[in-house]
């Protein structure tokens, strides 16, 4: 339940348009859905959304007003195969539902782009519990709480904005959400002062890769700039202050964030947009069975920019390429 004063999560029912948005969608299920084809397909269908979906799109893509959309009662395909259980080999479907209005949202945000490291570059990538990670600090975990983060922390080209689908929900999962704004607006002026310091590194994230557990980003604030220029670098799993930090900053940062947090409660044909650059999000626990019926989303990736790579990334179409330092050598000195 939110205790905040500022509302963070707008809810869009879809319901009343959907069987039109399904019906508009049916006639791509033939097309690849990686393929430039069917995500200008997708553009033609976000531009027939509603006036006020648009607009709270345009919105969020112009870091105004809450930092997420719950887009509910979005169209549903008939039958879903089980949940895989390896999200990064996920089974054939049919329908082309989930990856349209990703797309077509996400085309209102942003422009779509995967992380090559991430299920090997798929934009429409899967998560869902894996077994043996029930306690990673990733999407694959169940078990442990996914910790308060934002996506790509430690990656030059973080998104702007990640949405997830839900194929399927779990009753105890909740994707929490919380505006930097309103933890800034909580924290103690001398915490604020240091939180905006350039003391804080992150280690290169579990996903980018184990093998380079040792390489950090250079020094970086965890909050820059105000208002719609909002930047939010967080990731409580790997973040490392510089000994300056006064102790138990990043504890009351964390508690604060916890406790000023939204709980989403995702349901099939559901589609949450999470402003990536002014919001801090993360999962509560829940226990998997690997029967085929576990909590099984969809996520894409979209920047604002026209995917203009940083130094130290590479462009090969919508992904990016992060150019790992060699095992034993730190990105900063
Ligand atoms: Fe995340």
């Amino acid at each position: 339940m939110s205790t905040t004063c500022r509302p963070q999560v707008y809810v869009i029912e879809c319901a009343p348009w959907s069987e039109a948005l399904k019906c508009r969608i049916r006639g791509m299920s033939d097309t690849p859905r990686q393929t430039e084809a069917f995500l200008a397909h997708t553009a033609e269908i976000a531009a027939a959304f509603p006036t006020s979906v648009r607009a709270a799109c345009a919105d969020l893509r112009a870091g105004r007003g809450p930092v997420a959309l719950w887009l509910r009662g979005l169209p549903r395909p008939e039958a879903l195969p089980p949940t895989p259980a390896d999200c990064r080999q996920p089974p054939p479907r049919t329908d082309c539902i989930a990856e349209a209005c990703l797309a077509a949202v996400g085309h209102l945000v942003g422009h779509a782009f995967a992380h090559a490291q991430i299920c090997k570059g798929d934009l429409f990538h899967n998560i869902a519990p894996v077994p043996g990670e029930e306690h990673a600090p990733s999407g694959e975990s169940s078990k442990s709480t996914l910790r308060m983060h934002t996506d790509g922390a430690s990656h030059p080209m973080p998104p702007d904005a990640l949405l997830l689908w839900c194929h399927k929900g779990d009753k105890r999962a909740a994707t929490t959400i919380v505006s930097g704004a309103e933890v800034l607006d909580r924290m103690d002026p001398r915490d604020r002062e240091q939180l905006r310091s350039t003391s804080f590194r992150h280690q290169l994230d579990y996903e980018f890769h184990l093998a380079h557990s040792d390489a950090h980003t250079d020094p970086h604030p965890v909050f820059e700039g105000d208002g719609e220029a909002l930047r939010v670098t967080y990731d409580a799993d790997f973040i490392r202050p510089f000994p300056t930090v006064s102790a138990g900053l990043l504890k009351r940062l964390e508690d604060t964030m916890v406790r000023a947090a939204e709980h989403v409660f995702l349901e099939p044909g559901d589609l949450l947009v999470i402003d990536n650059r002014r919001a801090i999000h993360g999962r509560t626990k829940f226990t998997p069975h690997y029967d085929g019926r576990d909590r099984w989303l969809q996520c894409l990736y979209t920047r604002t920019d026209p995917l203009v790579p940083p130094p130290g990334v590479r462009m090969r179409g919508r992904v990016a390429s992060l150019d790992l330092p060699t095992k034993g050598q730190s990105s900063a000195a």
